[in-house]
């Protein structure tokens, strides 16, 4: 919309130049062409407010979303979005992650690249930094950046820890290490209620996965829990009287059917996993990357936040975005279907006539 009144308010000066004849309905011609710009400028933005799984999403300046495997951090009411940034212009030989900001979950602003980073750990040009999750630490003032950090052949197995003074300022890389002294692969966050902020990880010799409390300093992890259950694209959410995990089967980039269980308590006791969607939907694509949970003033949606992935051209990989239908220890994935969010009610709607 700011587009649309700076290019009005061109055209008010232009029409106090003195105009005859030609140039007079030259200067008409314009303002009309320039004011069904605006319109259209004002339609689109109405259509964006839509959340569309599957289809390519912008950002402010209309450039596409980068921030695949991503996260989501609350910070003083604002959302920031973070996720590997594939774009194919970047450095090779660097990896990459963007930061954009939003206060409605669906119009994201770009705020910058905050984190660029040559292989820290000397692990060859195929080196891997996935699945990138902030946490801003209130104790500190320190926002640490968590990211599964490998080699090619994904034997390295560790998180990378970097840390920011600012939100979305530049993370600097501090260390590498295995938490709980195990091998860790795809990681997923989650902050409860209370503040407390946890790492999910996945460790394969284990055949399951780890919820891990953050130390106070956010540096580090103890054990909170072992889930009995070889899942990846770990996530959670406190919904209710009940915790919900979700993970995706090991079958890499290709989809396979999520799983989730449910607990009274982060401790346990789990039950067994059941389906997020009908198998046969194959989780409609997507993989698992966070559970993000909006409390509004009437009601709470919990948002299933996936990765349609692209192997061959990451870049273009989507984003799946759908509410989840939940209901006392049950959560079922809709099929992708454009819908909305209001953040400050809390509800969201699907659009009935699919548009
Ligand atoms: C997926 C994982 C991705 C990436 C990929 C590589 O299972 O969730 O983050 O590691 O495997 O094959």
């Amino acid at each position: 919309m700011r587009f649309a009144s700076k290019k009005l308010k061109k055209i008010e000066v232009a029409k106090l130049i003195p105009a005859r004849g030609e140039k007079l309905r030259r200067v008409i011609a314009s303002f009309v062409t320039l004011a069904s710009v605006a319109l259209g400028t004002a339609g689109l933005c109405a259509a964006q407010s839509v959340i569309r799984p599957g289809e390519p999403w912008l950002d402010h300046h209309g450039q596409r979303i980068q921030a695949h495997g991503g996260g989501i951090t609350v910070w003083k009411g604002t959302y920031y979005w973070f996720g590997e940034d594939r774009t194919p212009a970047n450095d090779p030989e660097k990896r990459y992650v963007a930061c954009y900001s939003s206060r409605d979950l669906v119009h994201w602003k770009f705020r910058r690249q905050v984190l660029v980073l040559a292989d820290p750990e000397h692990l060859g040009p195929h080196w891997v930094l996935e699945r990138p999750k902030v946490y801003a630490n209130p104790r500190t003032g320190k926002f640490v950046m968590y990211a599964h950090l490998d080699d090619a052949h994904y034997k390295f197995a560790r998180v990378m820890v970097a840390v920011s003074n600012r939100i979305d300022g530049t993370y600097n890389f501090v260390k590498s290490f295995r938490p709980l002294d195990e091998e860790s692969r795809d990681i997923g966050q989650f902050v409860n209620d209370d503040g407390s902020a946890y790492l999910i990880f996945e460790s394969r010799p284990t055949k399951g996965f780890f919820l891990a409390k953050l130390t106070d300093d956010f540096m580090g992890v103890e054990k909170t829990c072992f889930i009995p259950a070889p899942l990846e694209g770990g996530a959670l959410v406190h919904y209710g009287n009940l915790y919900y995990v979700v993970g995706s089967h090991m079958t890499g980039w290709r989809p396979n059917p999520n799983v989730y269980a449910t607990a009274p308590a982060l401790t346990g006791p789990w039950t067994e996993f059941k389906n997020l969607a009908p198998p046969e939907a194959n989780n409609y694509d997507s993989q698992s990357t966070m559970l993000v949970k909006v409390t509004g003033s009437k009601t709470t949606t919990v948002i299933f936040m996936g990765d349609l992935w692209r192997p061959k051209s990451l870049w273009d990989s989507r984003y799946f975005w759908m509410p989840l239908d939940m209901d006392h220890g049950s959560m079922q994935l809709p099929p992708p279907q454009p819908w909305t969010l209001n953040v400050k009610t809390g509800e969201s709607a699907i659009q009935a006539n699919g548009k």
